[in-house]
């Protein structure tokens, strides 16, 4: 049968009923990539969970399905949300789906240039605010108590549900759970939402359960530090967050699974940025690579048997940010005349040696 989304596919595993919309644009069903160079690499056994496949380009598309196709049963015409930029593309997105209004928050001039093109060009209410997403989280928890508009931040939990549906593709592509799942921690809901996904499925199918090793970035690394960061700062901005909403699940997905929540520094998140499409041909956002960046280090350090068994998740699409790889990365392309002579001397120069 072919795919029609998450809540055809996974509805008995949803909080889906007979008068919860179909709503789709095809999301799920991700590819699980092994990547063998880096595997080799690092002594172990490496696959990226590719979640900038998804229609809007992020994993944000899994949990929004479900948050819309539920505030549109319960008869609500507007949803709003604070975000880093990726929410708010996948709520505009739904919500233009579902034709309901979608209303976004965002911290002026820290959103990647490609989601900001997403929430217009799909039609958002876009207001931006000289604070960051924490502050702006704050604000549409309180509006969305007194205002008839639906929150759709991670906070409501059928995001979770939607998000959850990720654990259960990586048991079924690779049989059972990896040893150890590597995820980027912002907010905090992703990590909760695939823990809660690899309880429910090995309670279902014995599947297994994975350590959780979750990765901040070191400017925003709240849980890490265990307090929360009044001015984050990161190159990573989908994850420059300095109070996590789901911290407490965050800690306990942590515990229960004999997990970690530690930090890594800019300069690995942008050394995995550049060496993951060069190496593995996956082009993947700033903090995505978070997961790639941690894993590396903890191989580094030791924490990670030789052999194991490790799917990182890769959040979103690396063409969403084309300005971090402008101010990381040369952009030099040789100049030639228009001569095809002088091209193929070029050419043969470059392949001589
Ligand atoms: N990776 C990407 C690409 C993200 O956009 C986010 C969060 C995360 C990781 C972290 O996930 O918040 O569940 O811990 N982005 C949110 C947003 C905050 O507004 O788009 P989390």
């Amino acid at each position: 049968m072919t795919w029609q989304g998450l809540i055809q596919h996974y509805e008995n595993y949803l909080p889906v009923t007979e008068n919860t919309p179909k709503l789709t644009l095809n999301e799920g069903n991700t590819p699980l990539l092994h990547f063998p160079s880096l595997s080799e690499e690092l002594g172990i056994e490496l696959y990226g969970k590719i979640e900038g496949a998804n229609p809007t380009g992020s994993f944000k598309d899994r949990g929004m399905v479900m948050a819309i196709a539920k505030a549109k049963e319960e008869g609500s015409k507007s949803v709003i949300c604070a975000s880093t930029g990726n929410t708010s593309a996948a709520a505009a997105a739904y919500a233009a789906r579902a034709g309901m209004r979608a209303i976004i928050v965002i911290p002026k001039g820290k959103v990647a240039l490609g989601k900001l093109a997403q929430a217009v060009i799909y039609g958002a209410e876009i207001i931006e605010i000289d604070g960051n997403f924490d502050e702006a989280l704050q604000m549409v928890r309180e509006i969305s108590e007194t205002s008839p508009v639906t929150l759709v931040n991670s906070v409501n939990p059928y995001r979770i549900e939607g998000q959850k549906t990720a654990a259960f593709e990586i048991c079924d592509s690779l049989g059972s759970a990896p040893d150890i799942l590597a995820i980027p921690v912002g907010n905090a809901g992703n990590i909760s939402a695939y823990w809660k996904g690899f309880k429910e499925y090995h309670e279902e199918k014995q599947t297994g359960l994975p350590q959780i090793y979750g990765f901040e970035a070191e400017g925003a690394a709240a849980i890490t530090k265990n307090e929360p960061i009044a001015q984050p700062e990161t190159v990573a901005t989908a994850i420059r967050i300095g109070n996590p909403a789901s911290w407490d699940l965050a800690t306990a997905a942590r515990d229960e699974s004999n997990g970690i929540i530690t930090s890594v520094r800019d300069e690995e998140i942008l050394y995995a940025f550049k060496h993951l499409p060069k190496t593995e041909g996956v082009f993947a956002e700033p903090g995505s690579n978070a997961s790639i960046a941690g894993v590396i280090q903890q191989c580094k350090a030791g924490n990670i048997p030789q052999g194991s068994k490790v799917v990182a998740v890769l959040t979103g699409n690396g063409l969403k940010d084309p300005q971090t790889v402008q101010e990381n990365q040369e952009i030099e392309p040789v100049s030639l005349p228009n001569d095809a002579a002088a091209i193929k001397q070029y050419i043969e120069e470059l392949t001589s040696h």
